[in-house]
């Protein structure tokens, strides 16, 4: 598939104007959004474009993609953390609701449950904007994933567990829980993003296809309403 690929230094307002343009198409958008280094520069002018329009993200559900297991509320390297401070504590007006998956309940497995009704129940996905993984993981998707796979406990991979040291959490957890690659194929519209140069490999790999469970975000391939937004250096890159 060919991606859009926008110049670098205008990437994270393109992707910002674009988020505000489906709010204002939508303003109960339910949109599912992602952590990771990526889309940090795209929520932290997302409030600002809003602001500059007029328009506001009162009426919108936000769905948190994933999330460690065995870190405390308010961890900094959480997901749910990530995203209120990132995102949604500068909102203002704030979003409508914050659905993410209860990881502090005794029980995950009931906790991916409570989340797959609740977000059923708010309508479904409308949007879920994915970052892509080195190993073209999507959320914590990982390498073997099926196409049909539920929310789940999962079993992070050492360069997941890596990147979660980079985010703060050393030791970095085993486990964490995924939006499944099931509920990602019902959204009505994904977004794959992917910048720098560090990612042109496995972005080339996916978007060349084949579709295979050994690199998750070519199971997105066949949906309808899938946008790879790259930018030139990703779109570039070989490494
Ligand atoms: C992490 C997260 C993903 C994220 C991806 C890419 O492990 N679980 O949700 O999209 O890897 O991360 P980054 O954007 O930092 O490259």
């Amino acid at each position: 598939m060919t991606p859009e690929v926008i110049p670098s230094a205008e990437w994270a307002d393109a992707v910002a104007g674009r988020l505000a343009d489906a709010i204002a198409a939508n303003p109960s958008l339910v949109l599912c959004l992602p952590t990771g280094s990526t889309p940090l520069p795209v929520y932290d002018r997302l409030p600002g474009v809003l602001r500059a329009r007029g328009g506001s993200a009162a009426g919108v559900t936000i769905v948190g993609l994933d999330e460690f297991l065995g870190l405390p509320p308010g961890h900094r390297a959480r997901c749910d953390t990530i995203l209120r401070h990132r995102l949604l504590d500068r909102l203002d007006p704030p979003v409508g609701r914050f659905i993410a998956v209860e990881v502090d309940r005794a029980d995950p497995r009931s906790a991916c449950a409570a989340f797959e009704a609740e977000v059923s129940g708010a309508g479904g996905i409308d949007l879920v904007v994915l970052g892509l993984g080195r190993n073209g993981h999507v959320g914590m998707n990982e390498p073997g994933s099926r196409i049909d796979s539920p929310t789940r406990v999962v079993e992070l991979t050492p360069s997941t567990r890596e990147a979660a040291i980079g985010y703060g959490a050393d030791p970095p957890p085993t486990h964490g829980v995924t939006l499944g690659m099931a509920p990602i194929l019902a959204a009505r519209e994904i977004w794959v993003l992917a910048t720098g140069p560090e990612k042109g490999t496995i972005l080339q790999r996916v978007l060349e296809g084949p579709t295979s469970p050994d690199v998750p975000a070519t199971l997105l391939l066949g949906h309808e309403g899938l946008t790879v937004i790259a930018d030139e250096a990703a779109a570039k890159g070989r490494r």
